[in-house]
């Protein structure tokens, strides 16, 4: 893919906001859905904490037009779908320590070996959510596919700008038990779920 910049130039590309405040029209703080899919998750988050400004980013043109039309219709002005290319558009449409909480569900599993570079959570994007997350904030993930469990947890553990958390107790208290599309299909077929939650620590720098 070509970096984000030559993709809006040539039209492939939505250009992101400059400032996401501004976009949103109001400050509040920013939770990152990555790899909405349908966008069950980041609706109902959206639905559930009017306070939050709510950013669903997929790669998928015909999810994030689904996810537009979902919030308008229920009149969600607390939600924004971008499409982008998490991997490569990351680091520039966010500001580094501008977001409360990342939220990575049930990402893709890339299972062929030769694939295993596109998997999501790989050291060096782990080293840029510790970037854009604000002192405090929070990374939460889920998946059924134990593999990438033990790899994420590996990558994330060592971050030391990160600190680990109950993520059970985070996904209950926090994210008030929602699923996504995929883990309401876990949970309806009894598949096993793995659920990892870390914090940037409040003295790492932004
Ligand atoms: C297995 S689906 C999960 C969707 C949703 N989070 C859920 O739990 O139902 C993974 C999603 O991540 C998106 N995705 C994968 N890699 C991506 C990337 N590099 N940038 C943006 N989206 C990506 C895919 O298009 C897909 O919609």
């Amino acid at each position: 893919l070509l970096p984000l910049s030559r993709r809006i130039a040539s039209g492939q590309a939505e250009p992101p906001p400059a400032d996401w405040a501004e976009a949103f029209g109001r400050p509040a703080p920013l939770e990152v859905d990555l790899g909405s899919g349908r966008g069950a998750y980041a609706l109902e988050r959206a639905r559930r904490e009017p306070g939050l400004n709510v950013l669903a980013l997929e790669a998928r043109h015909k999810w994030v037009q689904l996810i537009r039309r979902l919030a308008e219709r229920d009149r969600l002005g607390n939600i924004r779908a971008l499409a982008c290319d998490i991997q490569q558009d990351l680091g520039a449409l966010l500001a580094p320590g501008s977001v409360q909480g990342f939220t990575i569900l049930h990402p893709d599993p890339w299972w062929k070996k030769r694939h295993h570079k596109r998997r999501l959570v790989r050291p060096s994007m782990v080293a840029l959510l510790g970037d854009l997350l604000a002192p405090g904030g929070f990374v939460f993930l889920q998946t059924d596919v134990p593999q990438l469990a033990d790899e994420a947890a590996e990558a994330f553990g060592a971050a030391r700008s990160l600190e680990p958390m109950d993520p059970e107790a985070w996904f209950v208290e926090r994210l008030g038990g929602v699923l996504s599309h995929r883990g309401q299909r876990c949970r309806k077929l009894g598949i096993p779920v793995r659920r990892l939650a870390y914090r940037k620590r409040p003295g790492a720098r932004p």
